[in-house]
């Protein structure tokens, strides 16, 4: 441990407040999640002034609990990390803050790192040497949808990405729609398997211009179409009435207040974003010669997703904890940097918008 590089990484751009340490850029020593479901999930998403209130509360012991875990003090780091953006100012603000005033005092390197490029080296973190370049990397999650051409050296070329919705947020739409609360991709991925997923056909999305672009906002339209032709008033209700009563109602709950047509919705709606998503992840992986695919972000946790992706090339998906929003990945993405001496200075500001490529 004497010679490692330690790394501190904090991660709050959205409704996670995450603290962790990664040694050498690739070994896990702690990975704190403060997760703030409870807090959002009655308003059916991300109300970003309470998630920046949540995100002060907590930021403080989950940082506490990072080191402690990882049996190290701030003056054994070599460096910290931080989510620089893109993500909700004011969330973003506080880890920058926090993190900049820990360097401060302990004269310490701070490192900025771009969130979306930290989901692509949680993969890299735990893959190692198995991926190979050029790599295709499919970013997937509440706020993003963009597939990246990833070079030797982490360079980046965004090859496309969605135009409207991310697949995520279609799924926290659809769930919110019918009455199953946030997140949805989590209850969706747990009952579609219980519907037919070719029972409703949706027409898959045309994009003008970049073909390798997605769009998801002509699904959830079509999905409110759907709802409306019928009377699910009732249903509704009752899933509504089972979140208040248990906000973890069991795979069974769920099973009996949802009838069998909705279950075919819930996974034709799945099924519809997988083709989505895999025919332009195996075009673009076509395009640039790919040696290996990367899937990464929260909906990598869907099952249906993992299921599905394989190819001749190697598909490399993070494992289940490192595939959500994490602190851990802030930290791999930064040992690159930290080698490379790319420090951020103390007037590092939160940057809503940062794109990677
Ligand atoms: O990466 P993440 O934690 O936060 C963002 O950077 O957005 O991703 C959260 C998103 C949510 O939209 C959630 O519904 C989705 O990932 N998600 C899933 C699954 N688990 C989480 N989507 C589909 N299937 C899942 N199992
Ligand atoms: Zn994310």
């Amino acid at each position: 441990m004497a010679n490692s590089v330690l790394i501190l990484g904090i991660e709050s751009s959205c409704d996670e407040t995450a603290a962790a340490v990664v040694a050498d850029g690739k070994r896990v020593l702690s990975s704190i999640v403060a997760s703030q479901l409870d807090t959002h999930g009655k308003y059916g998403g991300v109300v970003p002034e309470l998630a920046s209130r949540e995100h002060l509360r907590a930021i403080v012991p989950v940082v506490q609990s990072a080191l402690e875990e990882a049996g190290l003090k701030l003056p054994d780091l070599s460096a910290i990390a931080v989510t620089e953006g893109p993500g909700l100012v004011g969330s973003l603000l506080v880890g920058i803050t926090y993190a900049k005033a820990l360097c401060f005092v302990h004269k310490l390197p701070l490192i900025a790192v771009n969130h979306i490029e930290g989901h692509i080296h949680a993969v890299i973190m735990e893959a190692g040497e198995g991926v190979e370049y050029p790599a295709l990397a499919l970013v997937v999650s509440g706020g993003h949808t963009h597939l990246f051409e990833v070079q030797e050296g982490f360079h980046y070329r965004l090859l496309g990405k969605t135009r409207d919705d991310a697949a995520g947020e279609a799924f926290d739409k659809v769930a919110k729609l019918l009455g199953f609360g946030y997140p949805g991709g989590p209850v969706i991925d747990k009952l579609a398997p219980y519907g037919n997923p070719r029972a409703v056909r949706f027409t898959p999305a045309k994009m003008k211009g970049n073909p390798l672009d997605f769009s998801f906002s002509g699904l959830k339209t079509a999905v409110l179409r759907w709802t409306e032709q019928r009377d699910l008033s009732a249903e509704i209700e009752a899933r509504k009435d089972l979140l208040r009563r248990n906000p973890r109602p069991s795979v069974e709950e769920w099973l009996a207040v949802t009838p069998r047509e909705t279950l075919d919705l819930l996974a034709s709606f799945q099924q519809t974003v997988i083709d989505e998503l895999l025919r332009r992840a195996w075009a673009s992986a076509e395009e640039i010669g790919a040696r290996s695919i990367i899937i990464s972000g929260g909906v990598a946790c869907n099952s249906g997703l993992r299921r599905e992706a394989s190819l001749d090339v190697p598909v490399f998906f993070p494992s289940f904890g490192l595939s959500t929003d994490n602190a851990a990945m802030i930290a791999a993405a930064a040992f690159p940097k930290f080698h490379r001496g790319q420090h951020a200075g103390f007037d590092l500001r939160a940057n809503a918008n940062l794109t990677l490529a």
